[in-house]
């Protein structure tokens, strides 16, 4: 059962990114870049059959390089750039013919390692590998030559990225920044998927590191996962909550003051994706749900995102020394003509804040069965607040904190999660799945089924009769 909802926590991730989809003008892709200390190898230079390539089995150690041939969706992260998707993108935004993606920088910035760039890389780097291993593990020229010797190994994480340049992939929050180049942005390096992207059908980059993690075909152990971190799903879920939404007020203060990787021309203000997609994708009509008194802030106004400034973050923090999400920003980007240079200033004292609690939690002891009873019920509560007037991002972000606290719990005590709250989590799950629009072209759809109808055809359950019987399950579990 367990098992099964870890699957089904998969799903929703996949699901999220089938949101909707973007575009973007001749980025200078390296404007600003230092001189890079490192340089990429390629990954067949990890690939000799006595060190990466041993071939034994999806996951297993030594075969890292054949789970990512074979399983890793990174590695066709080139390829898919010459499927008629992404011809469609790139005729919607430059009008440009088939094949031309492959040769835009702005779709090889996320779609290739090192940017695209082959002149500063060696011999073994090529495009076509995609997404490979020095993505994000780092170009390989400083530490390929010693990363297996006995005095490499006794290094710690910080010390083999500060001296060798091998990425800290254990940290989770530095491994959230790993991720959230691409499944986020960073608009200084050029690389975003703005409202033009979507709108021109780019999936919507809606990252969650835990779901992420978890649908993620790894090469490595999760023995080595729990051993670091016994709570490692709720764990990734809190810390990714925290370090995304810094990475998430980064990019907004970059776009606010036109960062320099940016083409400032081409860069709208207010930019769409920072706000609520429904306020504008829904059909203007009398019955609509928040004309019939469904505001959950004042009319006519237009909301700030949601994703990465919830209430499953704002539960996150409420445990941390910053208490609260810093409200300076949330109450300027909810503002119709937010001054961009106002916003920018307030990002910025937002990041540190975010930073401090982000840092506090990474080191802080790993939690126990009440701890994530706890955070399960506060989430659930929220839930059942929100249920008429919360957002189908609102709804999923919960869903998504549950699924990792749910499979945390089960980890620490398998036979002590009670049954009733899986069975409510899979129907939460279905339910998000059955208002979400099947194709990936409008938010439209979903509107409809969502925002006019909240009790959908497919099952009788509602948000609210759910969130109340995930309250019952965890009542239950007193007993
Ligand atoms: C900020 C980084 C970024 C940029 C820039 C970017 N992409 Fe993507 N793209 C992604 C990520 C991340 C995904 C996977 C999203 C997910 O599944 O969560 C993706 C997914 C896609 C998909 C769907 C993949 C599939 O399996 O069908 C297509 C097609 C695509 N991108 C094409 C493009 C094109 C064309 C461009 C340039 C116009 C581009 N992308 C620019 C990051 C980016
Ligand atoms: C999408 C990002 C990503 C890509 C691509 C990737 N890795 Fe990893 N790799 C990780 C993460 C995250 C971990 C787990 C954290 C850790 O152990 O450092 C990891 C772990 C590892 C480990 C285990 C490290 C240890 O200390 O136990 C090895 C070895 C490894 N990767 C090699 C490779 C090779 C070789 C490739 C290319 C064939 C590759 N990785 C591609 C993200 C990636
Ligand atoms: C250099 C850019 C880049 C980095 C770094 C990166 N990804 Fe990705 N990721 C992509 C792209 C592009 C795709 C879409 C590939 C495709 O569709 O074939 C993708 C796809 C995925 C998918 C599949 C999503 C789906 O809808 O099926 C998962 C899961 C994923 N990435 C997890 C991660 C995690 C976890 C990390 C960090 C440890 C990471 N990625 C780092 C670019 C990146
Ligand atoms: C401030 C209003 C606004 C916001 C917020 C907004 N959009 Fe749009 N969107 C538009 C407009 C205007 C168009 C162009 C419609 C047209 O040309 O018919 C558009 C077009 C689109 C399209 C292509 C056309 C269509 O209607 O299917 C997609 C897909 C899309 N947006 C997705 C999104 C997503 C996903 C978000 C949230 C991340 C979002 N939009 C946020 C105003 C907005």
């Amino acid at each position: 059962m367990f098992f099964q909802l870890r699957d089904k926590a998969l799903d929703i991730a996949k699901l999220l990114a089938l949101g909707a989809a973007s575009l973007f003008l001749s980025i200078p892709a390296t404007f600003g870049a230092e001189k890079e200390r490192f340089t990429p190898l390629g990954a067949p230079s990890c690939a000799s059959a006595a060190c990466h390539n041993q071939n034994l089995g999806k996951g297993i150690p030594f075969s890292e390089y054949t789970t990512w041939t074979g399983f890793d969706p990174h590695h066709k992260a080139y390829e898919v750039l010459f499927n008629p998707r992404s011809d469609r993108i790139m005729k919607n935004l430059y009008n440009t013919g088939t094949g031309s993606a492959g040769s835009t920088q702005l779709c090889l910035n996320c779609h290739s390692s090192n940017q695209g760039k082959t002149d500063h890389a060696g011999p073994g780097f090529t495009l076509t590998e995609g997404v490979g291993c020095e993505s994000c593990h780092g170009a390989s020229s400083g530490y390929i030559a010693v990363h297996f010797t006995e005095k490499f190994k006794k290094l710690n994480a910080v010390e083999k990225e500060r001296e060798f340049g091998l990425t800290n992939t254990k940290d989770l929050s530095s491994r959230t920044r790993v991720c959230a180049d691409c499944h986020l942005g960073n608009a200084r390096k050029g690389m975003e998927v703005n409202h033009d992207l979507i709108a021109a059908g780019h999936p919507r980059l809606n990252f969650e590191l835990s779901s992420y993690l978890a649908q993620y075909p790894k090469h490595w152990k999760m023995e080595e996962e729990f051993k670091r971190h016994p709570d490692f799903h709720a764990k990734a879920w809190a810390l990714g909550q925290m370090e995304s939404s810094k990475i998430a007020l980064q990019l907004l203060e970059d776009r606010a003051s036109g960062t320099k990787g940016m083409d400032v021309k081409n860069n709208p203000w207010p930019e769409f994706t920072e706000f609520d997609c429904f306020s504008c994708h829904k059909d203007l009509r009398l019955n609509s749900r928040k004309y019939q008194g469904g505001y959950s802030n004042k009319p006519g106004s237009l909301p700030w995102g949601g994703w990465f400034n919830g209430n499953a973050l704002k539960i996150v923090l409420e445990d941390s020394k910053v208490k609260a999400f810093p409200v300076e920003v949330s109450s300027q980007m909810n503002q119709f003509g937010a001054q961009p240079s106002k916003v920018a200033l307030s990002c910025k004292k937002a990041i540190d804040q975010l930073d401090l609690a982000a840092k506090d939690l990474e080191k802080s002891p790993a939690w126990g069965k009440p701890q994530l009873q706890g955070l399960a019920k506060r989430l659930i509560e929220s839930g059942k607040q929100n249920s008429e007037k919360g957002s189908w991002d609102e709804f999923a972000q919960i869903y998504l904190g549950l699924a990792a606290i749910h499979n945390s719990w089960a980890d620490l005590d398998p036979m002590g999660v009670p049954g009733e709250l899986t069975k409510e989590l899979v129907n939460l799950r279905n339910l998000l799945k059955d208002v979400f629009p099947d194709g990936f072209d409008s938010p439209r759809l979903f509107e409809d089924k969502f925002g006019m109808n909240t009790r959908n055809e497919k099952s009788s359950e509602t948000f609210s009769s759910v969130f109340r019987s995930l309250q019952n399950s965890m009542e239950s579990s007193r007993r």
